[in-house]
């Protein structure tokens, strides 16, 4: 494929292929000595229209050890601020000859829109509250990696699935590789349409949490919720709230999973999210890995590759 937009129409082949070419890139993305030369002569921007930590410096660090010119477009200071479109901003860097844009945009769809209007690859580094490919792909590799397996696996997406591209990307992932995905959160906070999808909805953290092998908490995306419900800090956590009383109505052996930022005291009990069954930091690790091998697989498909 030219461009990753989304795990949405991704066959079962293609994540696993994903997942192992991920797999193959662990060892060097810990390695700053040992770069690549994949994408030697490539250019690549990361044009990113929301904040990021985790993704951007990711995208920037996978780029580099392949060996890629790695551009990071401060869209603060660019000329965005002026009113200037995100159709006239890409079609400006594609007139440089990037080879893979990574874009990141507050809309859902925007980066699809985006990736019809330019002649290079485009990732999706996360779009309104649509897709997060590749944070689904270093999840599922993180998962791989401690239980051997995805298929079968009983995994709990608890918290604000509703304004979550993270949470979307995941139950598409995850149902493709036949694991069990059951919702849990408040009403306000999970759409219904996924019920009629056929996923389990549950409002209640103990039935939620039963048996659950994986425990995926979701940061509570207040700053999404113009107008709408905000539930208050103190009773999110009481109900809803990641602590070691609820983490127990999970399986002994349960791994505890957040993409980040995390909002501690809220969605997470700080001692869940730095305890022993707790994978947030490996997730980040991973996420090296998995950028390397989506920007890699996308190179495949470039001209004169
Ligand atoms: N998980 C994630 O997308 O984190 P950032 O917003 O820091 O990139």
């Amino acid at each position: 494929r030219k461009h990753l937009l989304g795990i949405d129409g991704l066959s079962p082949h293609e994540i696993n292929d994903l997942l192992d070419r991920a797999e193959a890139h662990v060892e060097i993305g810990r390695q700053v000595s040992k770069k690549l030369d994949t994408l030697r002569g490539r250019t690549q921007i990361n044009l990113f229209f929301e904040a990021s930590t985790r993704t951007q410096s990711s995208f920037e660090l996978a780029g580099k050890r392949l060996g890629a010119d790695v551009m990071n477009m401060s869209v603060a200071s660019s000329s965005v601020k002026k009113g200037e479109t995100l159709i006239d901003t890409a079609m400006t860097l594609n007139a440089m000859h990037p080879d893979i844009i990574v874009v990141r945009h507050h809309a859902a769809g925007a980066v699809a829109l985006l990736a019809q209007k330019v002649s290079c690859s485009v990732v999706n580094a996360g779009d309104g509250a649509h897709e997060h490919p590749t944070q689904a792909l270093l999840d599922a590799l993180t998962i791989r990696r401690h239980k051997g397996k995805i298929a079968r696996l009983t995994v709990a997406i608890c918290g604000d699935v509703l304004h979550s591209r993270v949470a979307r990307s995941n139950i598409l992932l995850l149902t493709a590789l036949d694991a069990r995905v059951r919702l849990v959160g408040p009403t306000t906070l999970v759409p219904p349409a996924f019920r009629d999808l056929g996923i389990e909805v549950t409002t209640d953290m103990k039935a939620g949490l039963k048996d659950a092998d994986i425990v995926m908490m979701l940061r509570l995306q207040r700053e999404r919720m113009q107008g709408s419900f905000v539930p208050s800090v103190r009773e999110y956590f009481r109900y809803y709230g990641l602590d070691q009383e609820k983490l127990a109505y999970a399986k002994p052996d349960a791994l505890v999973m957040h993409p980040g930022p995390m909002n501690r005291g809220v969605e997470i009990d700080p001692a869940i999210a730095d305890g022993p069954q707790s994978l947030i930091r490996e997730q980040v690790e991973m996420g090296v890995a998995v950028r390397m091998a989506v920007l890699d697989a996308v190179a495949r498909n470039l001209p004169n590759a």
